[in-house]
């Protein structure tokens, strides 16, 4: 891949995402490229991006997706989940004690490992028996990663990077050499494919956020800018 159409994706990915591609990234861009190349059915990437410079919308989406880092695990930086479960849920049963609803968003969600850590809090919590009502919602921009995550199914590396047997026990059943979540935990969790770019009109106000590990892929100027992204700093 020649500078020229570095940039011209690199900026493509920017616009679009907030996501900073860095030239010293060139080889990884091209190898996570080739797929989508495949795909698609072009002869090289030198005709993907081409083709790319016309906009077609599933086109763009695609290479948007092979582009994005979705590295996650159950718990992930465990001190997190046990500030959720010991500080704030406790803060916001005192808060909330009126109205006895929770609106929560994971705004970042990859596999889907994040969300499904705060549901198995949330259950261990019992909110639901005590007459509570919790919206869980998870988004993220790729959409394949959403698929994954409705699907609830890990492999055996997926669930020991962080998840305690006792849960892998009593919250998924095997299939095969992968884990699947229980139906229980699964729908607790509303998942929805989503840019951090867009408009957050269709979003409740919510009492918690979770956005982690996007961020330091932005740019310091789309980290900062705006109203949109103040909501989930
Ligand atoms: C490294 S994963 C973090 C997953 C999880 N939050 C965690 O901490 O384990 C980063 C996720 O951010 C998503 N992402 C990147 N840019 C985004 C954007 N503009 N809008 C929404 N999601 C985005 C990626 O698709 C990816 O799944």
């Amino acid at each position: 891949m020649n500078s020229h159409d570095f940039t011209y994706l690199a900026n493509v990915l920017r616009r679009r995402t907030g996501i900073v591609l860095s030239e010293k990234k060139t080889h990884m861009v091209e190898t996570r490229l080739m797929p989508v190349v495949r795909r698609f059915g072009f002869r090289d990437l030198c005709s993907l991006l081409k083709e790319l410079h016309y906009g077609h919308e599933a086109l763009v989406q695609a290479v948007i997706e092979s582009m994005t880092t979705n590295d996650s695990a159950f718990f992930r930086d465990r001190k997190t989940f046990e500030e959720f479960r010991d500080i704030v849920l406790p803060a916001l049963k005192d808060a909330r004690s009126e109205t006895k609803q929770l609106h929560i968003w994971c705004a970042a969600c990859a596999a889907g490992q994040e969300p499904y850590s705060i549901a198995m809090i949330l259950d261990d919590a019992k909110l639901v028996d005590e007459g509570w009502t919790i919206t869980l919602i998870a988004t993220d921009i790729n959409s394949q990663m959403i698929a994954r995550a409705e699907d609830g199914v890990y492999s055996q590396f997926e669930v020991q990077r962080g998840l305690p047997i006792r849960r892998l026990v009593s919250n998924f059943q095997q299939e095969g050499t992968h884990w699947r979540i229980s139906d229980y935990i699964r729908r607790m969790v509303t998942f929805r494919t989503f840019n951090l770019l867009d408009s957050y009109g269709w979003l409740p106000d919510c009492d918690v956020v979770f956005c982690r590990n996007v961020l330091m892929y932005f740019d310091l100027k789309t980290r900062a800018s705006g109203r949109r992204l103040s909501l989930v700093q």
